[in-house]
């Protein structure tokens, strides 16, 4: 039988810890606040926003919302983000994504002061990231590898293999396994044998947004597999990009989802507010 790797119970340790932390750093006076922007009222967007209000309040984070229209120019948001950047009384600042089509992305994520950019975003925090400088780290790969940590996984030396190559999620958890001296390969659309690469893994993350189109033809028997994906299915019921049933017979340890990566990278943005503060 797998391990499950609990991404429920190792999120709401971690958030447990940073709940005593806020709250010795109240004792002494510091105070930490959240800037939670979203434009317009896309229903996936509207549920991850809710819930990291819930965190903040939970921890004891002030969350400060904007929630803006559609409509809203990139101008108006822009002037959002200045305004927060200026602002010493918020610590980090979190543009909800996407955004709608007639906003730049890149443009919006450069606008946010690095020292504030705790989704760990912009340029500058992607460059430390890079080079092993302090710096925001990208709450999701982050997250995995405090995943890995708490389950007892070691990483040092092992075949790590993932699968896409997001910005957001795939490019920066290639940097964080290497961090930890794993050895790393990143697969993507364009890659010729998919399954000649994912066989070798030890180490498995699939991040591609395709519904259980990972299935045990491309799982090393014995491997860890960390499924990022998540979707609703045919019955209104949730799945990963993985097919659990198929994949976890074979494996020693492996993410469920719903409860495996999503609740940690609510945890680890938590953990970057928490830094925010404290820089
Ligand atoms: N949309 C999907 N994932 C994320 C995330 O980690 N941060 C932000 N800001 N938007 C997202």
């Amino acid at each position: 039988m797998p391990k499950i790797i609990d991404g429920k119970k190792i999120s709401q340790e971690i958030k447990d810890e940073l709940k005593e932390k806020v709250a010795h750093l109240k004792k002494q006076g510091t105070e930490i606040a959240l800037a939670v922007i979203q434009v317009g009222e896309d229903p996936a967007s509207s549920v991850y926003v809710r819930n990291k209000k819930r965190a903040c309040e939970y921890i004891g984070i002030k969350s400060v919302a904007y929630e803006v229209p559609e409509a809203t120019t990139q101008e108006e948001l822009l002037e959002i983000i200045h305004k927060c950047n200026e602002n010493p009384e918020i610590n980090g600042i979190l543009v909800q994504l996407p955004l709608p089509k007639h906003i730049d992305e890149d443009t919006v994520i450069k606008a946010i002061a690095p020292e504030k950019d705790v989704d760990g975003f912009h340029p500058q925090s992607v460059g430390a990231m890079t080079i092993g400088e302090p710096g925001f780290l990208p709450c999701t790969p982050a997250g995995i590898i405090q995943l890995l940590k708490r389950s007892g996984i070691e990483i040092e030396g092992k075949e790590c293999v993932i699968v896409g190559r997001s910005n957001i999620v795939g490019k920066p958890m290639a940097l964080l396994l290497l961090r930890e001296n794993g050895t790393v390969t990143i697969c993507h659309s364009r890659t010729k044998d998919l399954r000649e690469v994912t066989k070798r893994a030890d180490i498995l993350v699939v991040a591609i947004g395709k519904p259980k189109f990972i299935d045990e033809t491309y799982v090393k028997e014995g491997a860890v597999v960390i499924d990022v994906g998540i979707h609703r299915n045919e019955n209104n019921k949730l799945c990963g990009d993985v097919d659990y049933d198929k994949v976890a017979p074979h494996t020693t340890a492996i993410t469920p989802v719903p409860g495996g990566v999503g609740p940690m990278t609510i945890a680890m943005l938590m953990n970057n507010c928490v830094e925010s503060a404290l820089m």
